[in-house]
């Protein structure tokens, strides 16, 4: 059984839809242990209480500099003793000490196709503001392996939403997350949970189920 725990900030409809893809089978051989928010008030906290599944804050408010809560997020993660940790909407820089902690073990799932809208300022709305301002056809949503980078580790599944007229950025991310972040982010778990995911050469190969 994969030990997954999910860090979030905000509302957390991605941590949902895990729980949902959990209960329903979408996801096998997979269990949140731990859910962790950088924000007190987070939704998302809610929602793992009402799953049944422990929350904890790990706020950088309550640590004198970045470093204590940089430590303070890795002991967090560590006493969960996970396999997978997911960053589902966790609007924090992962620190360097948990890449480096957990290589190969983080994803990450970004509103937009990486590598477009992606990077430094990059996270929440503002990528389909950006998105929008380019007047792009098509967006969508990443999973990907975080490293080192900025939305720069290797790609594991990628959905292309389409962009219609009249929408807003508030009518984009909503269809982005129903279309795809909803859909590849418990797919990628269900496949890392199975084995199915190889890293290779900065990319990754889905391998074949096992019948
Ligand atoms: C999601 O759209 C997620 O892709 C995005 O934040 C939102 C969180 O929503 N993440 C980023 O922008 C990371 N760069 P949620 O809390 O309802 O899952």
């Amino acid at each position: 059984m994969l030990r997954v725990v999910v860090c979030v900030s905000g509302g957390g409809t991605n941590l949902q839809a895990i729980i949902d893809s959990l209960a329903d089978g979408r996801i096998r051989n997979a269990q949140i242990v731990r859910v962790i928010s950088n924000n007190p008030g987070a939704y998302a906290l809610e929602r793992a209480a009402r799953a049944g599944i422990e929350g904890v804050c790990v706020s950088p408010k309550n640590f004198e500099n970045r470093d204590l809560f940089n430590d303070a997020l890795l002991e967090a993660i560590r006493e969960a003793d996970p396999g997978l940790i997911v960053l589902a909407g966790f609007l924090v820089a992962i620190p360097p000490q948990v890449v480096s902690a957990y290589p190969g073990k983080i994803i990450n799932i970004h509103p937009a196709l990486i590598p477009s809208f992606c990077g430094k300022g990059y996270y929440g709305l503002k990528v389909h503001e950006k998105a929008l301002a380019r007047g792009v056809k098509v967006s969508g949503a990443t999973c990907h392996f975080v490293d080192e980078g900025l939305d720069s580790g290797p790609i594991i599944l990628q959905k292309a939403v389409e962009i219609k007229d009249g929408d807003t950025p508030e009518i984009l991310q909503r269809r982005i997350m129903e279309e795809a972040e909803w859909v590849i982010l418990p797919r990628a778990i269900d496949l890392i949970a199975a084995g199915r995911v190889v890293i290779e050469d900065r990319r990754t190969r889905i391998l074949p189920a096992q019948e």
